[in-house]
C-alpha cells in the first residue's frame, strides 16, 4: 500500500531494486516506487562494459550517472555492477587481444570508472557468473578465464581494491543459492582467496528462482560464506511463476518471497535484498510475473509478505 515503505521496514539492512534509465524518468509511478520504496540500486545495464566504455578509452557515464544522481537525491546507495562478465562486453573487448593487452583494458577500466565515481558507490559486483555450472570446471569458458586461467578473479579484485578501497567488492553469480555443487565450488575459491589475502568484501546471491524452488538451505548456506567474515547480499532476486498468476501461483510466490527475505533477517552478516526490476512490466522476464509489484504498480501478495518478513507490525 502507499503507506508500507520496504525501505524503512528492512532496517538496518537495505532494500533495492534494479533501476532502468529507460523507465526511471519516463514511467512516472516507477519513479514514485523507486524513491519511497528503496534504500539500494543496481544499474540493470548501465554500467555493463558494452555501455560503458563502448569503445577503446572512450568513456559513456551518462546513463549511469543518472542512477547515481538519482539514488543521492533519494538517499539510496548504489550497487556497481559490473567488471568482469561474460555477456554484454562490446566487440572490441575480445579473444584477439593478447592477455597482456587484455590486463592493460582491464586494469584501464577499473581505474576510469572507480575514479569516476570516488566516493559515491556502495559496492561493486567486481565478478560475474565465472564460476563453471558443470563440477569438471571450476571456472567458465570465457575471455577473462581463456586469457587469465585461474589469476582472471585475483586480478580483477586487486585493480579494483587498488582503484579505490572504499566500495565493498563483491563476487556475484547464479546457482549458488543452495549449498550444490556450484556453491562448492565458489566456496572453495573464496577460501583460498582469504588464504592468499586476496581482499574481498562480499558474495552476492542473485536468486533468479523459479516457484517454489527456493533451496531449503538457503540461510545456511549464507552463513557459511558469512563465517569466512564475508558480508552476504541478495542482489538479483525474482520469482518465475512459469505458469497462469492465479490466486494460488501468487500465494506461493510470497511465500517463497518471504523465505528468501527471512533468511538474509536471519543472517547477520546479510547486508540487503534487491529485487531485479520494481513492476511486473518492466522485468527482463517478458511476461513473467516476477516481481513485488504488478504492471500496474499495484503491490502483489508478495511485497505484503516482503514487509512481514522485515518485521512490519
Ligand atoms: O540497448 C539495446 C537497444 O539499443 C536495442 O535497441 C535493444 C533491442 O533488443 O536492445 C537493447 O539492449 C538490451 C538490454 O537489455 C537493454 O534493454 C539487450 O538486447 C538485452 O539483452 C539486455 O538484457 C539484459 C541482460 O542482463 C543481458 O545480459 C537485461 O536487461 C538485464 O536484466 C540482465 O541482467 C542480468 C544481470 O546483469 C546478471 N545476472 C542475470 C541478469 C538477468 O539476465
Amino acid at each position: 500500500s502507499g503507506e508500507i515503505s520496504l525501505r524503512d521496514l528492512a532496517e538496518p539492512r537495505f532494500f533495492g531494486a534494479a533501476a532502468n534509465t529507460t523507465f526511471l524518468f519516463h514511467d512516472q509511478n516507477y519513479t514514485r516506487l523507486a524513491e519511497t520504496q528503496f534504500s539500494i540500486f543496481t544499474p540493470e545495464n548501465e554500467m555493463k562494459w558494452e555501455n560503458i566504455e563502448p569503445f577503446p578509452n572512450v568513456f559513456n557515464f551518462t546513463a549511469a550517472d543518472e542512477i547515481v544522481r538519482f539514488s543521492e537525491f533519494s538517499h539510496a546507495k548504489v550497487r556497481g555492477h559490473n567488471f568482469m562478465w561474460g555477456n554484454q562486453l562490446p566487440p572490441w573487448v575480445n579473444d584477439s587481444l593478447s592477455a597482456t593487452e587484455l590486463d592493460r583494458v582491464l586494469k584501464n577500466h577499473i581505474d576510469k570508472i572507480m575514479n569516476h565515481y570516488r566516493g559515491k558507490l556502495y559496492a561493486w559486483d567486481v565478478i560475474n557468473e565465472l564460476i563453471s555450472d558443470t563440477p569438471n570446471a571450476t571456472f567458465k569458458d570465457i575471455i577473462w578465464t581463456r586469457k587469465f586461467g585461474e589469476e582472471a578473479m585475483p586480478k580483477a579484485l586487486v585493480y579494483a581494491r587498488q582503484a579505490d578501497p572504499q566500495p565493498r567488492l563483491y563476487i556475484n553469480d547464479y546457482g549458488i543459492e543452495g549449498i550444490n555443487g556450484k556453491s562448492n565450488t565458489l566456496f572453495e575459491v573464496v577460501k583460498s582467496f582469504k588464504e592468499d589475502g586476496i581482499l574481498l568484501d562480499g558474495i552476492g546471491f542473485q536468486c533468479h528462482l523459479t516457484l517454489g524452488q527456493v533451496p531449503p538451505d538457503l540461510q545456511e548456506n549464507l552463513q557459511r560464506f558469512a563465517d569466512l567474515d564475508l558480508d552476504v547480499a541478495i542482489t538479483e532476486l525474482d520469482i518465475n511463476l512459469r505458469g497462469p498468476a492465479n490466486d494460488t501461483a501468487l500465494a506461493q510466490q510470497a511465500k517463497d518471497y518471504e523465505e528468501i527475505v527471512n533468511a538474509c533477517v536471519a543472517v547477520k552478516r546479510c547486508v540487503s535484498v534487491t529485487v531485479w526490476g520494481v513492476s511486473d512490466d518492466h522485468s527482463w522476464i517478458p511476461h513473467g510475473e516476477v516481481l513485488p509489484w504488478d504492471g500496474e504498480k499495484r503491490p502483489k501478495p508478495a511485497f505484503f509478505a516482503i514487509a512481514e518478513a522485515f518485521g512490519e507490525s
